[in-house]
Order: C-alpha cells, then sequence, then structure tokens
C-alpha cells in the first residue's frame, strides 16, 4: 500500500521539527511544506506561498499534490479558517477550524468556555472601557497581569507591579478596533507546556516542556517568542500530563464538542504550577515553538499515524504514546536586535558542524537562500539547536556544543536554557 503524501504549512522551526518526524515515518511516502525553508527542502519537497492565511492558496497546493493529510503548524492560518476550507474540500486537516481556534484567538472567549468546562486558570476580567479596567486592577491587585483579548504574536500581554504601565497597556488594546482586554489575577509559579493531540473526542499528551521567553540570561529583558525549551521537566509531579487531561483538556475538548466547534489539532495548554496546583495561563491552538520540538523530540508514536488518527477521528485506536525516556535541549539563536529589530540578511555558518556533535540536529526557524544560494537570517528567531541525552546535563552540553560551532554576525542566545532544572532549583510554590 502506498503511503501518505503529508502537506505541512508554515515556515519556522516548529514545521521543521513536524516535517523531520513524518518523514521518519514509514506510513509516510513524502511531505511537501509550503513554504518550508532552506531546512526544511533538505528534508522535503517546499512549494511556494506567500501567504500562508491564503486559504485558496493552500487549497491549490493541497489539491495539486493530491495529500492525504495537511498539517497546520502556526496559529494566524488556523485563527483566518484555513482548516475549515481544506476540510470544505474533503481535505484530512490536523488543525482546528476557525471556531474551534478562538480558544486562541481571543483570551476572553478561552476564559468563558474554562469557566464552563470548570478548569481552573486565574480569575479574571473582560473590560471593553478604563473605568472597568481600574475597577479589575483595584480587585485583583499587583502584580497586575493584562492582557490584549486578541492574537498580539507574543506582545500582547504585561505583567507589572507599575499600576500606570498596567493602565497605559490597557489603554493600547481598548484603542484597537473591538477592542477588549482581559485583567487577571498573578499567577505564582515555574510555568510549563503541555502539548494535547486531539480529534475531538479523545486527547493524548506529550511530555511536558518548559519555555523560557525572555530574551537574557535570568530571564531578564522583553518577552519574545521563546527563547529555548528542554523536556521532561523533574521538578513537575510525574502524573503532570495525565493531570492536564483529566482536569484541563478533556473537559475543554468536551466543552468545545458540547458547543457544536469541536477542536482537532494541537492543543497547547500553557500552565503556571501554583502551590495549589497547575493553573492554565493561556490556551493556544497548535503546537509550541520553541517548546513542542522538545516534546516532539521524545515522542516515539510515528507521528504521521498519529496526526492523520487524530484528522480521521480515530485517536481511540492509539492506546497510548510511545514516550523516550531521553532529555531533550532546545537553545535558539537569535538574529541581532531580536526581539525588538531583529536584523535580516547576515550570514549563516557552521550549521554542518553543529550537526556533528553527537545526539544534536538544527532546525531552521528564521533563514533564507540569498541570490548566490549562501544561507542567511530572515527572521527574528533563526536557529533551534535540538540535543538529546541520556541525562538533562548531557543534553545541555550537548547543545550548548554544539551552538559555538554556528556563527552569526550579532547573533545571541540564552546560556541558561535547563540550568536552574539541572541544578535542582526549580521549585513549585
Ligand atoms: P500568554 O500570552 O497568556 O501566554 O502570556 C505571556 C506570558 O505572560 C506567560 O508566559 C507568562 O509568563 C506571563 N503571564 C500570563 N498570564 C499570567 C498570569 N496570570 N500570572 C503570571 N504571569 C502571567
Ligand atoms: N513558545 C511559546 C509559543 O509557542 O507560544
Amino acid at each position: 500500500m502506498a503511503g501518505w503524501v503529508v502537506l505541512v504549512v508554515g515556515s519556522g522551526a516548529r514545521e521543521h521539527a513536524l516535517a523531520r518526524a513524518l518523514a521518519a515515518d514509514d506510513a509516510v511516502d513524502a511531505v511537501v511544506a509550503a513554504p518550508g525553508n532552506p531546512g526544511i527542502d533538505t528534508i522535503a519537497r517546499c512549494e511556494p506561498l506567500a501567504d500562508v492565511t491564503d486559504a485558496d492558496a493552500v487549497l491549490a497546493i493541497a489539491n495539486r499534490l493530491a495529500v492525504d493529510l495537511v498539517v497546520i503548524g502556526p496559529e494566524a492560518p488556523l485563527v483566518a479558517g484555513v482548516a475549515d476550507v481544506l476540510r470544505a474540500a474533503g481535505f484530512l486537516v490536523f488543525g482546528p477550524s476557525a471556531a474551534a481556534a478562538q480558544l486562541e484567538g481571543s483570551k476572553a472567549f478561552a476564559k468563558e468556555v474554562m469557566a464552563a468546562a470548570n478548569v481552573p486558570t486565574a480569575r479574571a476580567h473582560v473590560c471593553t472601557t478604563p473605568e472597568e479596567v481600574d475597577d479589575a486592577l483595584d480587585d485583583l491587585g499587583s502584580p497586575h497581569v493584562v492582557k490584549d483579548d486578541g492574537l498580539a504574536a507574543g506582545k500582547g500581554v504585561v505583567v507589572t507591579n507599575d499600576l500606570d504601565e498596567a493602565r497605559t497597556h490597557a489603554a493600547a488594546c481598548l484603542a484597537k478596533a473591538g477592542g477588549r482586554v482581559v485583567v487577571e489575577e498573578y499567577l505564582d509559579g515555574p510555568e510549563a507546556s503541555v502539548f494535547c493531540v486531539t480529534d475531538g473526542t479523545t486527547v493524548l499528551a506529550l511530555p511536558p516542556a518548559q519555555d523560557f521567553k525572555r530574551v537574557g540570561d535570568g530571564d531578564e529583558g522583553p518577552n519574545t517568542g521563546g527563547m529555548g525549551a528542554y523536556s521532561p521537566l523533574d521538578w513537575a509531579p510525574a502524573a503532570l500530563a495525565d493531570l492536564v487531561v483529566e482536569r484541563i483538556a478533556q473537559p475543554t475538548i468536551d466543552e468545545m464538542r458540547r458547543r457544536g466547534t469541536p477542536f482537532v489539532g494541537a492543543l497547547y495548554v500553557g500552565l503556571a504550577l501554583t502551590s495549589k496546583g497547575p493553573r492554565v495561563v493561556e490556551f493556544n491552538a497548535r503546537f509550541g515553538d520553541p517548546d513542542g520540538q522538545v516534546s516532539l523530540a521524545k515522542l516515539r508514536t510515528p507521528l504521521g499515524t498519529l496526526l492523520h488518527a487524530a484528522a480521521d477521528g480515530r485517536l481511540e485506536e492509539i492506546d497510548h504514546l510511545r514516550i523516550d525516556p531521553a532529555y531533550a535541549v532546545n537553545v535558539v539563536v537569535a538574529s541581532n536586535g531580536y526581539p525588538a529589530a531583529p536584523r535580516t540578511g547576515d550570514t549563516i555558518a557552521g550549521v554542518e558542524s553543529a550537526e556533528t556533535v553527537d545526539d544534536v540536529y538544527v532546525l531552521h526557524a528564521g533563514t533564507a537562500r540569498d541570490a548566490d544560494g549562501l544561507l542567511v537570517s530572515a527572521g527574528g528567531r533563526v536557529l533551534d539547536v535540538v540535543a538529546t541525552g541520556a541525562t538533562l546535563a548531557e543534553a545541555r552540553d550537548a547543545a550548548y556544543r554544539a551552538v559555538a560551532e554556528i556563527q552569526l554576525a550579532g547573533g545571541h542566545h540564552r546560556t541558561d536554557i535547563a540550568l536552574a532544572a539541572q541544578r535542582g532549583e526549580v521549585t513549585i510554590g
């Protein structure tokens, strides 16, 4: 029997990781990425796609290549309804409908679903006027957490002790068309990401990961899309993934189905592990980036088989996920000026020598080929260096030895990814 042709939509390190794992599945004959990137191009066929939210353009590729499964990586096409258009045309899609992707697209909607499903999360007020914001800030106290309701590419959330800063951010969010802002209770505790694969009914969780959102060592500086990650989390309860399915993901998925908007895809549960137990910080409608890459690095269940079953409503056929006991560490190499003003067009060297380090591979996040075919930076986060090892220390060591091989003018990375965990310094509550 011929295997599947799988189309991956997106162009970052997450999509490179997905393409890599899909290509390794014997049930998959070919992986196509749209638009992909130079790293994906070495393992899959890349099809031009100017705009990942252009559903007709994605549909045209899916039709032309008669693909068997479409995996949508980023949130923007999901929220824009690309999965809906593909499903209406008869394709199997791993990725939620626009309606279900509102779990990520609107923080107010996510809060409402969590309340209906009795999911533990921060207390919150949804505000549409400065007066409501002031009342909410007063009610919930400091530190203040103020969130833009809509998608904001990681820039929508301000956590501060400064009341003026909280009010200013809220005012900026309210000033947008249809502006709404969510003011919520501060959650104290280390963060974890749990990625749940679901067909809308059955839910299977990958091993928890931790992401490093701030640009600098010691969690200094501005927020980014994520500067690195590791998995598993030895400091977290051993049953965290099961607990998240039972208390959070399954009730949420059941509530979405009950509303007539089943969620099919990856439900990203962003948690704070507080002294009172795990609380949801956010939902996303996709795998994390860079945290998804370490959870996927540990997955031994063939990815194509898993995502096909989810897209086809047959996830119950997969009894449990097979997980590699190894530790995985991902260190992101970012461009000069990231996150404020990333510079692009810098030459990248050393990727091949980085990959000569045992148990290391390099995922392309923001890269391109210049007119001479040389690899250059093309985004804020440029490369992900992923290492596995029998211990966290071994995986960290391999990752950083590989990072040292990479040359990117003005590039920077955090030197403390997974360090506190390795030292046993991460504690709950
Ligand atoms: P979000 O976009 O909701 O993930 O928020 C971005 C980051 O802001 C999170 O990763 C947390 O570090 C922080 N954050 C969000 N909500 C809270 C909260 N209720 N309490 C403390 N920190 C938060
Ligand atoms: N690493 C955070 C995210 O993917 O949203």
